[in-house]
């Protein structure tokens, strides 16, 4: 046997009853990657150094207890990654490098590894169009009570986070609210959070070194324990993701555009057929939901300003 087989897995926990859970449940399960030289205060500034306007955000949100108020956009502009790290540490911003495999193909390759580490152990597990962003944010930075449209998972890398997962269903989210979401129409207030939604959570502490699979769509929220952390998301596709798309991409239309509310969810049978080809008519490709979005920027981020944020005329950024 070679050894290698088994010291190289990136997860390190790994039970044979896992693939009845995956994607059902949410599922947390431990990872090598807590010391990676990938994550390295080092390596994280040398790719914001290195990374392009169009594939970083930076957001600020008011500290407040609980869910927190709408986030602001903001830019990096001539301090180094090393400053910016700085400002994570001390103040209050959240950092999402949106390509860093675009930047440096060995991000790229990690997320190779990942999913094909995944893919030999579920069976029938087959992922597409996978991505990887970082996630670098200050103690106690919340993010906001919402949903995703790909699969995800969210890998704790350094510090601790508390992640809040809710059923992916109604109340926590509204059939026609899972429709804006796919149709890229959702408005942050389209997803109403009451503060009783908690008691339906399944509540992890993240640690570094952990990392947490949950069903599609499945509503989150995020808050970060008292010091810097580093994380990254991974999101997929699978056929079977793709299908469920499909029928709730043609849903949203329907309903928008002829007012019909009893809309199944099925995806097999003549109905779904017809619907595909609705999403397929409508919308050449289904996984490529975004249009060109527009962004206002109105900070930038500055080691000397209140929480590493200082205002600036607001101006737009589209990508
Ligand atoms: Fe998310």
């Amino acid at each position: 046997m070679n050894m290698n087989l088994v010291t190289d897995q990136i997860i390190s926990d790994w039970r044979p009853y896992y693939p009845k859970l995956w994607g059902n449940q949410a599922l947390r399960l431990s990872h090598n990657l807590a010391h990676s030289d990938l994550f390295s205060d080092a390596a994280l500034a040398a790719l914001i150094d290195r990374t392009p306007r169009e594939a970083y955000h930076v957001n600020y949100s008011q500290k407040t207890p609980g869910n927190p108020p709408k986030r602001r956009e903001g830019e990096i502009k001539d301090i180094s990654g090393a400053e910016v790290l700085d400002v994570v540490r001390k103040g209050n911003i959240w950092v999402n490098l949106t390509a860093p495999a675009k930047t440096d193909p060995a991000y790229g390759d990690l997320l190779e590894r990942l999913y094909a580490e995944f893919e030999e152990r579920v069976p029938g597990f087959r992922s597409y169009k996978q991505n990887l962003t970082i996630l670098i944010s200050s103690p106690n930075v919340s993010v906001k009570y919402h949903s995703d449209v790909p699969g995800q998972s969210l890998w704790q890398v350094r510090g601790t986070k508390k992640v809040y997962v809710y059923p992916a269903q109604a109340p926590f989210i509204s059939q026609p609210a899972l429709e804006k979401l796919i149709l890229g129409q959702l408005r942050e207030t389209d997803m109403p959070f009451e503060p009783w939604f908690d008691d339906f959570a399944q509540v992890y502490d993240l640690e570094a070194g952990q990392m947490l699979h949950w069903p599609l769509n499945g509503p989150h929220r995020v808050v970060n324990h008292g010091m810097l952390n580093v994380s990254f998301t991974t999101e997929h596709w699978t056929d079977e993701l793709r299908k469920h798309y499909a029928v709730n991409y043609a849903n949203g239309v329907l309903r928008g555009k002829m007012g019909i509310n009893k809309l199944s969810q099925q995806v097999t049978g003549p109905s779904y057929l017809t619907k595909l080809g609705l999403a397929g008519a409508v919308k050449f490709s289904p996984l490529n939901p975004q249009k060109k979005k527009v962004y206002t920027v109105d900070f930038r981020v500055d080691p000397n300003a209140p929480e590493g944020v200082r205002d600036i005329d607001a101006h737009v950024f589209e990508k």
